[in-house]
C-alpha cells in the first residue's frame, strides 16, 4: 500500500493504475465501521475482473465543515495507525494531504446543498457542515476522479446530500452506502466514542436504544388505534417521549425525529402508517460529545 501526501504523485500513481479507483474518503482515527467501507470498496474495486480498480482512501481532517465551537483542534490524528488499519482491509493507496496542500489559498469557491437540505436536521445545528462537506468531497472527488464512492449510512443525511451532489451535478460517480457497525451493546461505531469517559461510554448505549423505543412505539401506533391504551396518540408524541427520556438521563438531545427515507421530510400520519420507508434519526449531546445514530423502519 502506498501513503501518497500531495495531489500531483496521486496523479500519477492512478494514472498507471488499470482502471479507475473505489474511493472511501475518511477524516482518519478509522475504526472497525470504516474499514467495512474499505472492505465494501474492495468487493466493488475488484468486479473489474483484469481491469482491477484500486481502492483508495482518503485521510483529512477538514477544516471547512467544522463550526467555530466544534472539535476540529481535538480531533485525533492517528496517520501511523490508521495506515497499518487500512493496508489490512485491502486498501491500495492512502491520500493523507496536509491543509497546505489541499487549501493552499483559502478556499473562495465553495459547493452549497440545497437551502432545505442545508438547514434540515444536522443542518440545523451545524450550519456550513455540509458546505465544507460537499465542497471537499467534490475536491477530492476531482483529485481522485474514482468511479465509485463509499459512504457510511450512519451519517444518513451526508450520504443523501452527497448522493443530490452527485446527481445534479453529473459527477460520474456511483455512490454506494455502507451499512452501520455497531459494539456488542448496540452503540453505533464513530471516531467520536472516543472522547466518551468510561461513564459515558456506558450510558452512550441509550441512544440506540431510544431509536429501538421510538421504532417499537411507532410499530404500535402503526398496527394499534390511537384510543387503546399505551398507544402514543401521534408521532410527535412518541418523538417526544423519547427525548424526553434522554433529557431525563442528563443528554442534551438535538433532534429524535421520524422521517422519510427518500428526503428527509416528516412524513404524513397516512405515510407513516402505511408503507412509506422511514428512518429514525436523531443527535444529542453527552457531557461535550455529540453523537448522532439513525435506524430504518
Ligand atoms: O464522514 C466523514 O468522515 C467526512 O464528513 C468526509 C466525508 C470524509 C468529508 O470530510
Amino acid at each position: 500500500m502506498k501513503i501518497i501526501h500531495t495531489i500531483d504523485q496521486l496523479r500519477a500513481a492512478l494514472a498507471a493504475a488499470p482502471a479507475a479507483p473505489v474511493f472511501v474518503p475518511t477524516m482518519g482515527n478509522l475504526h472497525e465501521g470504516h474499514l467495512a467501507l474499505i472492505r465494501q470498496a474492495r468487493v466493488l474495486a475488484d468486479q473489474g475482473g483484469a481491469d482491477r480498480s484500486p481502492v483508495v482512501a482518503s485521510i483529512f481532517v477538514n477544516r471547512l465543515q467544522f463550526g467555530p465551537n466544534e472539535d476540529f483542534d481535538r480531533y485525533p490524528r492517528t496517520l501511523a495507525r490508521d495506515a497499518q488499519l487500512l493496508e489490512g482491509a485491502g486498501c491500495d493507496i492512502v491520500f493523507a494531504p496536509d491543509e497546505a496542500e489541499l487549501y493552499p489559498e483559502p478556499q473562495g469557491y465553495t459547493l452549497h446543498p440545497p437551502e432545505a437540505m442545508a438547514t434540515l436536521l444536522e443542518g440545523e445545528f451545524r450550519p456550513g457542515f455540509f458546505t465544507g462537506v460537499c465542497t471537499v468531497v467534490a475536491k477530492l472527488f476531482n483529485i481522485v476522479q474514482p468511479r465509485a464512492a463509499v459512504f457510511g449510512k450512519k451519517d444518513y443525511q451526508q450520504l443523501m446530500v452527497i448522493k443530490g451532489m452527485v446527481r445534479q451535478m453529473a459527477l460520474p460517480i456511483e455512490i454506494h452506502g455502507g451499512e452501520t457497525l455497531r459494539a456488542d451493546d448496540g452503540l453505533a461505531l464513530s471516531s467520536r466514542n472516543g472522547y466518551l469517559t468510561a461513564d459515558e461510554r456506558a450510558e452512550a448505549v441509550q441512544l440506540s436504544q431510544a431509536l429501538q423505543q421510538v421504532r417499537g412505539a411507532l410499530l404500535a401506533w402503526r398496527a394499534g388505534s390511537a384510543s387503546a391504551s399505551g398507544v402514543a396518540p401521534s408521532i410527535a408524541a412518541i418523538e417526544t417521549m423519547a427525548s424526553e427520556a434522554l433529557r431525563q438521563r442528563a443528554w442534551l438531545p438535538d433532534y429524535v425525529s421520524v422521517r422519510r427515507q427518500r428526503d428527509l421530510l416528516p412524513p404524513t400520519a397516512e405515510q407513516a402508517a402505511g408503507a412509506e420507508p422511514l428512518v429514525i434519526v436523531a443527535a444529542a449531546k453527552l457531557g461535550k460529545t455529540r453523537l448522532i445514530d439513525n435506524l430504518e423502519v
